[in-house]
Parts: structure tokens; sequence; C-alpha cells
């Protein structure tokens, strides 16, 4: 049998955990939610949610992973032979946010080109949303495929592939050493530039300013953990899936908080970064930073070029944000399609070669929709949807099983026999009761909320058959996936 690929070291390892966990999460997420939520005091809950869920989670997966030395379907099935429809779950998932995450990187792709002459021109918001998205009148109108964005997103697919038909080590590592230092570098020089212009001072009081009162509010508390599961990319077999290429040997506890710190360490940074440019906006503009704050694909994409603009060193900084933005999505975009390529590979017996191929193959035709002049309205409904009903919820299906239906204390012995320092009890107590009540409690809340009141108030139809259709449909694939899988055969 051929041997299974592995890390080359334990930093190449950290490296690519956390090339997963830096994406668009964080810089583009993050200081947004942090501003949103409670300023400072969002932090409270943040961390809360990085030590009770995060970080426990973080291990788990790791130990999962190492112990079972497979993608998620063999090591759901591992675990318990009726648990593989569960691995193919969580492997539909990625291959779902895959569809999607690529086509933001794409249109990073198209902004770090443009940066070099500040191609978005003044009016930013009507260069994004009409002369390169050519957002369509609503999300059933397709508005056909958008030349601009297919050109990009066919080249990050085929880097994407290039990568990962190499392999663990000679490519998804070789490609996380490079990407990693340079995304930090990056964001530290801008970072370093924005916090001494004027203004940015204003900025970042915006951003820390402690709301205390904020505390009493459940949505604080159940963005600070979605934004943790989403951002330590737990709840969705990547973590399974890398820790399965480590060594029998490996520190599983350290690791599992070095991942989690460095995670965290970068989203303070990108918070820095965004609200100082922020800041300065606003004071050249003489407005308030509420007038100038924005979140998601607008603050990337509309706010701050238009900072941007403002800048001296305008192209530079653009280059080296939209490369940031680049070398984030890519680092974790391939960790999204390593998760579904090894779970293809393994479970169809069939080359690497053969499952990235299908994969990314697949992937793109599928993210084509992204690509048209309703794939706005598309990504953002399936990526609320995605979120919340799929992410958090494969966590807490995850957490469920390995803590009230599995030997959670085997877990806990295997994962501290390799690793430096022990977890105790506490680890047990927090998935088994903390996360599992936390998780599923807002689960419900959010459930209440998306019946109450249509997500950003789009019409039911497209939250019918964008969200709620592509999130039922997953389970009941993922069930047909482990019926037809050759798992169980012998070789
Ligand atoms: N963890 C990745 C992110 O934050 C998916 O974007």
């Amino acid at each position: 049998m051929k041997q299974r690929d592995q890390w080359g070291t334990r930093l190449g390892f950290i490296l690519a955990a956390v090339g997963s966990a830096i994406g668009m999460g964080n810089i583009w997420r993050f200081p947004y939610m942090v501003y949103e939520n409670g300023g400072g005091a969002f932090l409270i809950p943040y961390f809360v949610a990085v030590f009770t869920a995060g970080i426990p989670l973080l291990i788990l997966e790791f130990g999962v992973g190492q112990r079972h030395a497979g993608a998620t379907p063999v090591t759901f099935r591992s675990l318990n032979k009726r648990w593989g429809w569960i691995g193919w779950w969580q492997l539909l998932v990625c291959f779902v946010i895959a569809s999607y995450y690529v086509v933001i990187i794409a249109w990073s792709f198209s902004y770090f080109t443009l940066s070099f002459n500040l191609g978005w021109g003044e009016d930013t918001s009507a260069f994004f949303f009409k002369e390169y998205l050519h957002l369509s009148d609503g999300p059933f109108s397709m508005g056909g495929i958008q030349w601009q964005i297919l050109a990009p997103l066919a080249m990050v697919w085929l880097t994407c592939w290039g990568v990962l038909i190499c392999g663990v080590k000679k490519g998804i590592e070789t490609a996380n050493k490079f990407f990693m230092p340079a995304l930090f570098v990056m964001v530290i020089l801008i970072m370093a530039r924005a916090v001494t212009m004027p203004g940015a001072v204003d900025g970042l009081s915006w951003l820390f300013k402690p709301d205390f009162s904020a505390l009493g509010n459940i949505k604080v508390w159940a963005a600070a953990f979605g934004q943790v599961f989403f951002s330590l990319s737990i709840g969705f077999g990547i973590m399974i899936t890398y820790s399965s290429y480590l060594s029998g040997e490996s520190d599983i506890n350290n690791n599992a908080f070095m991942t989690a710190f460095i995670n965290c360490g970068f989203s303070m940074l990108a918070g820095i970064m965004i609200f100082s440019v922020l800041g300065y906006m606003a004071a050249q503009k003489g407005v308030p930073i509420q007038d100038v704050v924005s979140s998601g694909v607008g603050l990337a994409f509309v706010t701050i070029p238009q900072a941007i603009n403002f800048m001296p060193g305008a192209s530079f900084i653009g280059v080296l944000f939209f490369l940031s933005l680049l070398f984030a999505g890519v680092s974790s975009m391939i960790s999204i399609c390593e998760a579904c390529i090894a779970g293809i590979l393994e479970g169809f017996k069939i080359s690497r070669k053969a499952a990235t191929t299908l994969f990314c193959g697949l992937g793109f035709v599928v993210s084509l929709v992204y690509a048209t002049g309703a794939g706005l309205y598309v990504l953002d409904i399936v990526d609320h949807f995605i979120n919340t009903y799929a992410v958090l919820l494969g966590g807490l299906i995850e957490v469920v099983l390995l803590s009230w239906f599995f030997d959670l204390e085997s877990i806990r012995e295997h994962v501290n026999r390799t690793s430096d320092f022990l977890v105790g009890q506490w680890w047990s107590f927090c998935l088994k009761f903390f996360t599992t009540f936390v998780v599923a409690y807002m689960m419900v809340m959010k459930c209440v909320g998306d019946i109450t009141t249509p997500y950003e108030g789009y019409p039911s139809s497209a939250l019918g058959a964008y969200g709620w259709a592509v999130v039922a449909v997953l389970p009941v694939l993922a069930i047909v996936l482990s019926k037809c899988d050759l798992l169980g055969r012998k070789e």
C-alpha cells in the first residue's frame, strides 16, 4: 500500500494550519465585528469563545485527525461505522465554501492588478458594483457570465490545482512557507504606515472603545462564537484533514494553542490596520468614523480602495493590501480544497491527480454561478446559510457525538500522550457542556431569527433556493456518498 503523505516539518504543519485559519474572516470580518459588537468589550466574548470552544475543538480535531490518519469520511467512519456520512457532509460543506470563497479571491486578484494605477477611480462604489460586478437587479436575474471575473477565477483555480496536485509536503507545505511570512510582512508594513497617519488614533479608539452593555446581548456572544469557528476553520473538516498528515509523535496541544494564538494575533493586526486606515480617511473627509466604516465585501472593495485613494503612496499600499488579501485567501482556499480532495481520493481510491482535477474542475463549473451579474447576491445568501446551518451545525454535531456518544476521555489521553503540556478535565468539560449548550442555543436563536426576519430583506424565494435548499440537500447527498464510497471494501 502507498505510504500516506506527511508534513515535512512541525513548522510546515503550523504554517499550513495558520494559513487555513487566516483568511478573509480575519481581514474583513473581525475588525467590523469588534466595532459593531461593543468595541473593546467584544474581546471578552471573543476570547471566551477562543478558550472554551475554539482551542478545545482544535485539540479535538487535531487529535482525531492524527489518531485516525484519514480525511473526514475515514475519520468519522473509524470513530463509528454509522458516522461516515458526517465526514462526507463536512466535505460537501467545504465544497460549497470553496465554490464562493474562490470568487472573492478572484476579485482580490483583479483589484491587485487595478491597484497599480488605482483603476477603481474616484467613485469606488459605482466601479465595484456597476462596472466590475455588473450587479443585476436581483438574485434571480443572472445577467450572464462576467468575463472580467471569469479570467482571474480560472487563474485562482489553476493555482490551487497546481499546488494541490504536488501533494502535502511539496505542494501545500511549500506554498504556506511562502504565503504566511509574506502575508505577515505585508500587513505589518501597511499597519506601520497607517498608524502614523493623522486620524489613525481616532480610528483605533473607535475600534477598541469598550461598550460593556453589549455583553448582555446574546447576539454579541453568537457573533463571537461564529467568528471563532469560521476563522479557526473548525467544524468543516479542514483541521481533521491537515492533522491526519501529522506523525504519531506530534505535539497536539501545543500546536493547537499556537495555531489559535497566531490566528488571533493576526486578527488584531488586521483590526489595527483597517481602523487606522478608516480613521485617516474619516479625518481627510472631515466626517465621523461611523460614516466610513463598513464590513465584508463593501469594506474590502469599496471603502478600502476609497481610503487608499487618499493615502500617500496609494498604489503601493493598494498593491500590498490586495496581495495580502490574495495570499490570505489562497492559503485558506488550499486547505478547503484539500479537505475535499483527501476525502475523494481515499473514499473512491483514485490518485491525487485524478481527485484534484475532478474537484477543481467541478468547483470551477459551480463557481461560475458567482461570476454572473447575480453572483454577489447568491454569494451573500449561500455564505450566511452555510456559516450558520453547516459550519456551526457541523461543529455542534461533531462535539455532541464525540463528547456525548464517544469516549472523549480516550481522545484526551491520546492528545496528552504526545504533548508537552497536558489538557485537564477542563477540556472535556468545555466541549461536553459549555460548547454544546452555547452553540446549540445560538443555533436555535439564529434559526428563529432567519424564520421571522428574512436575511437582509431578500425575497423568500431566493432565500429558499440559495439558502435553505442548499443546506438541506447537503446531508442527503452526504448519505448517498457514504453508501457509494469504497471505504468499507477490502483493498
Ligand atoms: N478560516 C478561513 C477564514 O477565516 C476560512 O477565512
